[in-house]
């Protein structure tokens, strides 16, 4: 594997996720492969299980680890060709790129939409230079139009938790105060189209998902009704992707807050989210403190997602 950005990038999906629980049940057995291999992760946004999980992943593998904050210490960065860079950006991308792959095998990216260009988030600017001028593979650590990580350790748990072979699986928009990327529904969504799964996405009018990732899922306004008889609830909120209000807010309602009452519309569900979570905005505490909150096994499987990827990274170097 040279590249992970979307579902395709695993191959058969079945495979993986048996490959996943195969690493989770004794995550040290490939200590050998990661033996004088480095890990450069940067960060150009903020992280607690990301920057955690995938060190902790690569150091299952035997590997050094570097991270960079390339806000915090590294030079301010210009990222368009064909400035003239006479303001505060020191140095040109197009030359930090090759320098970091220089230092390291493998290189792990996040950088999240920007809400400035539609089409250069939605063309994963930052994510994509690193792939065509580092000369490493490189995984996404969340890009600006989807976090694969985070959908496949989301997948690797609905197969832990299932009591049934097709379970449904929703996923509700709820709401929040700031307005936040597609990344993680995008890829949730791109995850569960492939998976055995009932897939139903619920939201008000306005927050339709990219269709390259909606695919053939069903779409369900109300959400009352796209909870019954659902067996996992995947909470998460998201801004407009539609070009006239890409980025923006267009409801804050809090009728749409995961609470006790929508959650005894499903099958005695599994409440779900990537964290972190806005409490009382995305989803009541009694929810989330409630046995069947999967949050935190969810978070767990982060360290196992990253090491298959990392795995397979490795065997091809
Ligand atoms: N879910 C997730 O990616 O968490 P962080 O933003 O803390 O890494």
């Amino acid at each position: 594997m040279k590249v992970f950005k979307t579902v395709k990038d695993l191959g058969d999906l079945n495979v993986a996720v048996k490959e996943a629980l195969e690493v989770k049940k004794n995550r040290f057995a490939y200590k050998a492969l990661g033996e004088n291999k480095t890990l450069l992760a940067v960060f150009f946004n903020s992280s607690l299980r990301t920057r955690l999980s995938t060190q902790k992943a690569a150091m299952n593998l035997g590997m050094n680890v570097i991270v960079l904050d390339v806000n915090q210490g590294a030079w301010r960065l210009e990222t368009e060709r064909g400035v003239v860079m006479d303001g505060d950006k020191t140095e040109h991308i197009l030359e930090a790129i090759p320098v970091m792959g220089s230092y390291c095998d493998i290189i792990g990216v996040r950088s999240f939409a920007q809400f400035e260009n539609k089409q250069d988030d939605y063309n994963e600017k930052i994510l994509n230079q690193f792939i065509q001028y580092s000369g490493r593979p490189v995984f996404s650590m969340e890009g600006a139009t989807t976090h694969p990580l985070q959908a496949f350790a989301d997948l690797i748990t609905i197969e832990e938790f299932k009591t049934k072979a097709r379970p449904k699986v929703v996923l509700s928009w709820a709401p929040h105060p700031k307005a936040l990327p597609q990344a993680v529904p995008n890829s949730f969504a791109d995850f569960m189209n492939e998976a055995d799964v009932d897939f139903v996405i619920t939201h008000p009018e306005g927050y339709e998902l990219d269709p390259q990732f909606v695919r053939g899922a069903k779409v369900e306004y109300n959400q009352n009704k796209a909870f019954e008889g659902a067996d996992f609830i995947y909470a998460k909120n998201w801004s407009a992707f539609e070009d006239a209000h890409y980025g923006q807010i267009l409801s804050k309602d809090r009728s749409w807050t995961v609470d006790t009452a929508k959650m005894q519309l499903t099958n005695d569900a599994f409440f779900m989210h990537c964290l972190p979570v806005r409490r009382n905005m995305i989803v009541t505490d009694e929810v989330i403190e409630s046995p069947k909150s999967i949050v935190i096994q969810e978070a767990a499987n982060r360290e196992i997602s990253c090491e298959v990827v990392l795995k397979r990274m490795l065997s091809e170097l």
